[in-house]
């Protein structure tokens, strides 16, 4: 019987990543993934720590999983539970301290010491804390051959970063930045490609500052990354998050303009449209650098579309920085956009600053910018209506014979599809908008004449 193990993943990408990473390094020690951690030997809550409403969760989970420790220990099993992630990393000894519950204990630099830690703790041998930066990267220990849950995966490039915008906890839970040699990279992408994997996410907490070492040792940026990812046999589909505005170069812009496989869509955060509060920010750019980005970006790509995050209510934030915010959205228009109330973290300048915005501001106004994005949001959807695109359909959908997938443009398309197109890039017809899914219908042609694999009937892209 294999051993069950359940892992639930929080906060961002590069935990699910991470979170797969985990289940393929130890799938040797006989760990098999399980869908609830009701009989699980090993509970893994690979955590996030980027809010105060995320790092809570994990100890009210933790409070849950206590019940179901004590039930299998009356029972005679042992379950061992992991915390993983950015709130291991940040509360360390004061977690054990507050939850006895938790076995192990790693950080998201160290997670390859894992098998190690776990012997340990299952030979009782007392709980363990690895929240290490260790000298040797996690990547270079990790399994090399990637078992990919379906036709899209994630691919870390890049970790850390050194932006220290005044609000943020990742450059203290991932480290300095960090990237990748090229040739780990590419070699991570062929074993994908080669398991069937048509679209790829390169993952990075500042994915654009990429510069990895190149076979000659000379650093490598992003968009020159692309291009020989979109060299890969396979690779149709390429995407990458998160960014940063100012690391946005000619070359990566250049990379949207020439590689088809670059889908259209980025993920952009501006935080704010106050050029006062991105100061305080410490974001390094002004609104009009923003909006400057934008414009070279559209000019490569027409019909490039556009993500953000957005800080609502960050410290001295008064009305005018808020309609400032509010006018970089009129004027950029966005497909999909994150909204937060800004949350003091513990450790970061912006939590000791003067002027911290009232609870019930920051609750009016993250009202209005996330009515003003879900408009922008159905708008974007609703242009949709009628055009012809693939979607690579990867999920099955609530109803019996419903494939879901993703368009170019990010958007979430459903449609009833045979099951043989589960997996697949299939040309659709956009039959319905709603605020955040599309309706679409196949345009297939007779089925003898679909192709094993690949796209089934590509269009053209949509103009703008
Ligand atoms: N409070 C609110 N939102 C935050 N984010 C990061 N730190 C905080 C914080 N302290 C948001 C930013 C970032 C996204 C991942 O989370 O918008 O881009
Ligand atoms: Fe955090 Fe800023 Fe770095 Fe993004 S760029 S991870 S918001 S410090």
């Amino acid at each position: 019987m294999p051993k069950q193990l359940y892992i639930k993943t929080y906060g961002c990408q590069m935990n699910v990543y991470d979170s797969a990473r985990m289940a393929e390094l130890l799938a040797p020690l006989g760990y098999a993934p399980a869908a609830t951690p009701e009989g699980a030997d090993m509970v893994i809550l690979n955590t996030c720590h980027i809010r105060e409403k995320a790092a809570e969760k994990v100890y009210s989970e933790l409070g849950r999983l206590r019940v179901l420790k004590e039930e299998a220990k009356a029972t005679g099993r042992q379950m061992l539970v992991t915390v993983a992630g950015c709130v291991a990393q940040a509360e360390g000894q004061e977690m054990l301290r507050r939850a006895p519950v938790v076995d192990v204990l790693v950080g998201p630099q160290a997670y390859h010491r894992l098998p190690e830690m776990i012997a340990r703790a299952t030979r009782e041998a007392g709980r363990q804390l690895d929240t290490d930066f260790p000298p040797e990267s996690k990547f270079d220990h990790l399994p090399a051959a990637r078992r990919p849950g379906g036709p899209a995966a994630f691919l870390a490039i890049q970790e850390g970063c050194d932006k220290f915008c005044s609000f943020c906890v990742v450059p203290y839970t991932r480290g300095a930045e960090s990237s990748r040699p090229v040739a780990a990279v590419l070699a991570e992408a062929r074993q994908l490609a080669a398991a069937g994997v048509v679209e790829l996410t390169l993952l990075g907490q500042n994915v654009n500052a990429f510069h990895g070492a190149g076979p000659d040792g000379a650093p490598w940026g992003l968009g020159r990354l692309l291009r020989a990812l979109a060299a890969i046999p396979g690779l149709v589909r390429l995407r990458y998050t998160t960014s940063h505005p100012r690391d946005v170069d000619e070359d990566l812009i250049a990379a949207h303009r020439d590689l088809p496989a670059v889908m259209p869509f980025l993920h952009l955060p501006v935080q704010s449209g106050s050029d006062r509060v991105l100061e305080a920010m410490n974001r390094r750019h002004a609104a009009a650098d923003y909006d400057r980005i934008v414009e070279r970006l559209r000019q490569a790509r027409p019909d490039l579309a556009l993500s953000s995050d957005f800080i609502v209510g960050f410290p001295g934030e008064s009305d005018a920085d808020f309609q400032a915010t509010l006018d970089l959205v009129e004027r950029t228009g966005f497909a999909q956009a994150y909204s937060f109330k800004y949350s003091a973290r513990p450790g970061t300048p912006a939590s000791a600053l003067p002027r911290q915005v009232p609870e019930e501001v920051k609750d009016a106004r993250l009202a209005a910018l996330q009515a003003l994005l879900q408009r922008q949001q159905l708008a974007f959807n609703r242009a949709s209506l009628g055009r012809r695109m693939a979607v690579l359909f990867d999920r099955r959908g609530k109803h019996a014979g419903q494939l879901l997938g993703r368009s170019p443009w990010m958007q979430s398309v459903h449609a009833t599809l045979p099951e043989r197109l589960f997996g697949r890039l299939v040309e659709v017809e956009i039959t319905g908008a709603h605020a955040a899914s599309l309706a679409a219908r196949p345009l297939l042609v007779a089925e003898e004449a679909l192709p094993p694999t690949g796209v089934v009937r590509e269009s053209p892209r949509p103009q703008a």
